[in-house]
């Protein structure tokens, strides 16, 4: 597996495989890689010739006061894991590399980005719409795989591949959860024993809201309601927010009929979960 920490580097690489007609997948990733990525790696292994996964933790993507400076890192963990998944090249620049001193372009996609996630982190999604443009452009990759869990997140990268005409396809992959129910996330890492067990909630809620819309009711506020009062039966856990959003444009929907997402954020401690 390359190690590739420069732009030149993986651009080098990218050229010769490029020649041969090779096809390329890019996972990328903020490090501190775990079974959900392992999942998307495995399933870009299988599309694809080449299979290049970035690691790098974004500064640009994290608000002030949010947890960029404490968010995991292991770099030699994640190299072990992307050698025994048979990984061509991984990427792990410095932001100084990725960001050149007198950085001023950003890419956004609005509306999409408004809501959700958006209201109380208002630059992450231009954020990380700006590196993974960066990206792809470094990488000419063929195909990109991100996870279904940060579902405004792959929702807004398609967007954006769709509006800005980029040469690539988004493969969103399914959540991988633990046993008891919780998506897998690097965040995770941030939760004791107590908040681990406590943030069982966030699924035990959103199945009962999957529940009831397989069963027929139809009423939003209905759903958002009993997902909320199941949320605040745990006393760890700390709402940012519940919303039931159509698929396309992430708007609140009133009745539920066509695609939705039903999307929730939660603080237990310090960890902000979403799902
Ligand atoms: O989902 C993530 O880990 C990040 O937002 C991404 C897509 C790697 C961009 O930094």
């Amino acid at each position: 597996m390359i190690i590739a920490h420069t732009i030149n580097e993986v651009k080098e690489h990218v050229i010769e495989w490029k020649k041969k007609g090779l096809s390329i997948g890019l996972v990328p990733t903020m490090g501190y890689l775990h079974e959900g990525h392992a999942s998307l790696i495995k399933k870009a292994r299988t599309d694809n010739d080449i299979v290049i996964v970035s690691d790098f933790v974004n500064p640009i993507q994290f608000g002030a006061g949010e947890d960029l400076e404490d968010y995991p890192r292991d770099f030699e963990a994640d190299c072990k894991l992307c050698t025994s998944l048979g990984i061509d090249l991984i990427f792990n620049p410095n932001p100084s590399e990725m960001y050149l001193k007198g950085f001023h372009s950003y890419v956004g996609v609005d509306t999409l980005s408004a809501g959700l996630c958006g209201k109380s982190r208002p630059i992450h999604f231009n954020g990380v719409c700006t590196v993974v443009s960066k990206l792809f452009n470094i990488t000419e990759a063929n195909r990109a795989y991100f996870g279904k869990k940060d579902a405004q997140q792959l929702c807004i990268v398609k967007r954006m591949v769709r509006d800005l005409n980029f040469n690539i396809e988004i493969i969103g992959c399914p959540i991988i959860r633990e046993e008891d129910g919780l998506a897998k996330s690097s965040r995770n890492t941030y939760l004791n024993a107590t908040e681990r067990a406590a943030a069982t909630i966030l699924h035990k809620a959103l199945t009962k809201g999957e529940d009831m819309i397989r069963n027929g009711e139809k009423k939003s506020h209905t759903i958002i309601n009993e997902i909320k009062s199941i949320l605040e039966k745990e006393p760890l856990a700390r709402i940012d927010y519940v919303e039931l959003v159509d698929s396309d444009e992430l708007q609140p929907v009133d009745t539920i009929n066509g695609g939705i997402l039903c999307a929730i954020a939660v603080y237990i401690g310090k960890a902000r979960l979403i799902d």
